[in-house]
């Protein structure tokens, strides 16, 4: 790939007003989710979450920014709600999914989703390359509290975990496992790996599992 395709498939040409703005005029100028949802990252990623999806028997899985549905095209789930701020990528994933019963997809407003968890709950909820995208404070916290409260189960987040300086705009580290501990000690972190492929991507896995009602 060289230097103008990366910096496509990467969104670095187009101009940050605010994250979710951002995504929106990033699917409709015809750009996808990202490196990180496409070639070896994108089967790293479906490897390891069928995996534990199958292993620990869960039965249902939301997530949080669920993209272009590309990600998605690889994992085997039994029940998936795919939300994201969207439009154009719930669109994209209504097409791609037309016909899977399995498969439902919500766009929504972040800013405008109250005490969702009192009707929409599952055993897994899900965050892949989404939180250092969540360059404002107030889209950040909102995004944990809907990731966590809904879960019944288990939160895997699959992340950057620093707080080092970005050069790009559409992108700010955070170290969410301390904002996590904090505010949801009903969670315990229980494992994590590291990326198989560190020079592709700098997310690692983070598995988060209920101990407490
Ligand atoms: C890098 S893409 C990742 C897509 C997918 N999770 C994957 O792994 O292929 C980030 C996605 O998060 C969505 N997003 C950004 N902020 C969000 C928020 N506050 N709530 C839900 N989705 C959000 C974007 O619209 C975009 O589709």
């Amino acid at each position: 790939m060289n230097f103008m395709q990366f910096a496509r498939h990467a969104g670095l040409a187009l101009s940050f007003r605010s994250s979710g703005s951002y995504w929106e005029r990033r699917y409709r100028a015809g750009l996808t989710s990202g490196l990180g949802s496409y070639g070896d990252l994108a089967r790293f990623k479906a490897e390891i979450l069928n995996g534990f999806v199958r292993s620990r028997e869960v039965r249902s899985v939301i997530e949080f920014g669920c993209g272009d549905g590309n990600q998605l095209g690889l994992a085997d789930y039994p029940s998936y709600l795919g939300l994201d701020v969207s439009a154009k990528a719930i669109d994209l994933c209504h097409a791609r999914f037309a016909g899977d019963r399995t498969k439902s997809f919500l766009w929504h407003d972040p800013r405008r989703m109250v005490n969702l968890q009192n009707f929409v709950t599952a055993d897994l909820t899900l965050s892949l390359d989404v939180i250092y995208h969540l360059v404002e404070d107030a889209a950040y916290l909102s995004y944990l509290d809907n990731l966590f409260s809904t879960a019944r189960r288990f939160v895997i987040l699959y992340s950057s975990d620093g707080d080092d300086a970005s050069s790009v705009a559409h992108v700010r580290h955070r170290r969410f496992t301390i904002d996590v501990e904090r505010a949801y000690p009903e969670f315990r972190l229980t494992d994590r790996i590291e990326n198989r492929y560190p020079e592709q991507s700098f997310c690692s896995f983070f598995f988060y599992e209920k101990i407490a009602g």
